[in-house]
């Protein structure tokens, strides 16, 4: 396997597999990690751009993490996290105009998200926009990650109490359908 291959296998497997259940009991982290894993669907969509075609198999797996995955990670943030350290956190930290920027672009992004996955669903549907969309979808999602991973993570760190970080954890399983092991508590 050439190097280019192995280096997409390693993302496509990054992308399938969701953070372990237990890194739940520390929910920063689990978020931390689906950034990661955001981070490589923006590497695979560039990727399929600068090749000039869409594999196939490739944007199934897309899809899936889009479908399965993505929508989850917006509902932990703005349902769980945000508003969480909006109320812990001080006046001077700024909290409340980042957060209110972010929540902006999720909803500004669910459009091309939507439209995002209607073109690897059906591949023809899109014409020869495809590239502009890839292009703009992952650009926007690499600054929004930047500034969660930089920003906002940082200070759910400093700002959020042990008891916080139970609640988002238990809310997060809930959203997963997974059951809370009682050692995480
Ligand atoms: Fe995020
Ligand atoms: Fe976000």
């Amino acid at each position: 396997m050439g190097h280019m291959e192995e280096k997409r296998r390693l993302m496509v497997e990054a992308l399938e597999e969701r953070p372990p259940e237990a890194l739940l009991s520390e929910p920063l982290d689990y978020i931390f990690a689906d950034h990661f894993r955001q981070r490589m669907l923006c590497n695979l969509l560039d990727a399929m751009v600068s090749e000039g075609a869409r594999d196939a198999l490739l944007s199934g797996q897309i899809l899936m993490f889009m479908r399965l995955d993505f929508g989850l990670h917006v509902l932990d943030e703005e349902e769980d996290l945000f508003p969480l350290l909006l109320k812990r956190a001080l006046p001077e930290d700024g909290m409340e105009d980042v957060i209110h920027e972010l929540c902006a672009e999720h909803s500004s992004d669910r459009l091309d998200a939507d439209e995002l996955c209607r073109v690897l669903e059906v591949p023809e549907s899109c014409g020869g926009r495809w590239k502009r969309l890839f292009t703009r979808f992952a650009a926007n999602e690499r600054r929004h990650l930047i500034v969660e991973n930089a920003i906002v993570l940082p200070m759910a760190r400093i700002r959020l109490q042990p008891g916080d970080l139970t609640l988002i954890g238990q809310r997060m399983a809930e959203r997963r359908g997974i059951v809370p092991a009682r050692h995480w508590q």
